[in-house]
């Protein structure tokens, strides 16, 4: 059960709210999960609150200034021992991962686009962004759900969006449950997205 205290995104309509919601009523206690944009670390806090003690929780980003605010926000918080932080591009992370942990993973997490308050060159790209979702799909464990943030407000956000959409498009139903999610009525024009698949074979 996520509560209010659970949420540092504002309204529980948010698109990060939203991908939260899914994780939480998915994942487990003792899972596995990977926050394949560490950012900040709240997603990573948020991941690691739901595994719990036993569970671990992945967590990559290509920035070093990104990994120390992450670290530092998983100490504040006590989640430290839970998390391991890698600074590496995403695409690559099946060389970090142990591998007796494919397919058995609960939850991917990727919060695309870039770093709050930090370097707005420094985003998610199409290329990197596909490449590491495609390996997601095969190191995700049944039932377990790989959840996009997307940001389709900026220009590679867009382009990250088109790639996505058209690679769901062509998975096999019988095995993938996926939800798509925008805010019509939102006041910013393209607002963020939720993209989530659910292994279901
Ligand atoms: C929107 S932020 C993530 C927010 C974060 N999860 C949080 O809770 O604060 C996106 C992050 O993705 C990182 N990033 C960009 N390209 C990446 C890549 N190829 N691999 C891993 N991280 C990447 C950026 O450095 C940035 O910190």
């Amino acid at each position: 059960m996520i509560t209010k205290k659970d949420q540092p995104y504002g309204s529980p309509l948010d698109a990060v709210a939203i991908s939260h919601h899914i994780l939480g009523a998915i994942l487990e206690e003792g899972d596995f999960a990977v926050d394949a944009t560490a950012g900040n670390g709240l997603d990573t806090v948020f991941l690691a609150k739901v595994v719990g003690e036993e569970g671990q929780v992945w967590a990559f980003d290509l920035q070093e200034e990104a990994l120390h605010k992450a670290e530092a926000n998983l100490v504040i918080e006590a989640m430290r021992s839970r998390t391991t932080l890698r600074c590496k591009d995403h695409a690559l992370f099946a060389e970090d991962l142990p591998e007796d942990m494919k397919g058995r993973i609960g939850a991917f997490l990727f919060n695309l686009g870039y770093l709050p308050g930090g370097d707005k060159e420094v985003t998610t790209t199409q290329v990197t962004t596909l490449a590491a979702f495609r390996q997601a799909l095969e190191w995700i464990r049944l039932g377990g759900v790989v959840v996009v943030v997307l940001y389709p407000g900026h220009p590679e956000g867009a382009r990250e969006k088109e790639v996505l959409l058209k690679e769901v498009s062509a998975l096999p139903v019988k095995s993938w449950q996926c939800f798509h999610a925008c805010s019509p009525l939102s006041h910013r024009k393209n607002p963020p997205e939720v993209l989530a698949l659910r292994r279901r074979k």
